[in-house]
């Protein structure tokens, strides 16, 4: 059954503690302190490319823009991170403008908690962002429809003062490779 495929995985580095395996696009870590979420962002934050969606669900103050924090330090951003949830959306810069064509020259970090309708995000050219860029989108859950089938989703979800629980699920074969290098470490 679901739970008893599970595998316990010990990271090399003793930063992450514990992770659950449950199959090819569903794993489970656990945090116990922001700096384990950034920490967690940042081994992500290393290994995006240029058109990449990440969905963060999770209550005000579970620990989604802590953990874009460490996503932007991973990737190399020239700005800090702050939540966009007045504007939005914040575009992050790059030091290194990579001309590879696969490291995302620019970083979209979008907040949904304050959209009244779908039909105001509608108006965002989610294609042309991802077109050069990466994008992380916190309350995906409020305009769902608009974010592509293929994606990697993290559900956080607080399970003491400073532990939180990160549920990722990867849909499309890139995810899934994706998680595969957040547990390898690759
Ligand atoms: N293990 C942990 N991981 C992440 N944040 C933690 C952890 N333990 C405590 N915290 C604290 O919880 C808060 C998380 O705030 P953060 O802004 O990241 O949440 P959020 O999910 O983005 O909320 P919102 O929906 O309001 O944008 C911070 O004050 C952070 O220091
Ligand atoms: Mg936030």
């Amino acid at each position: 059954m679901y739970l008893s495929t599970c595998v316990l995985v010990y990271f090399p580095h003793g930063i992450i503690p514990s992770m659950l395996v449950f199959d090819s696009h569903s794993i489970e870590l656990k945090s116990r302190s922001p700096e384990q979420t950034r920490q967690l962002g940042m081994r992500l934050g290393g290994v995006l490319q240029t058109g990449d969606v990440l969905c963060l669900q999770g209550e005000l103050g579970a620990g989604k823009t802590t953990f874009v924090q460490g996503i932007a330090q991973g990737w190399g951003s020239l700005d800090s991170v702050s939540s966009p949830t007045f504007i939005l959306v914040n575009v992050y810069r790059r030091t290194d403008q990579s001309r590879d064509g696969v490291t995302p020259s620019l970083l979209f970090h979008m907040d949904a908690y304050r959209l009244d309708s779908t039909g105001e995000a509608e108006e965002l050219d989610l294609d042309s962002m991802l077109a050069e860029g990466a994008l992380i989108v916190e309350w995906p859950e409020r305009m769902q429809s608009l974010i592509s089938n293929e994606r990697l989703w993290v559900e956080f979800v607080q399970s003491g003062e400073e532990e939180r629980e990160l549920k990722f699920n990867a849909r499309g074969k890139r995810y899934e490779a994706l998680l595969e290098m957040i547990q390898g470490g690759k």
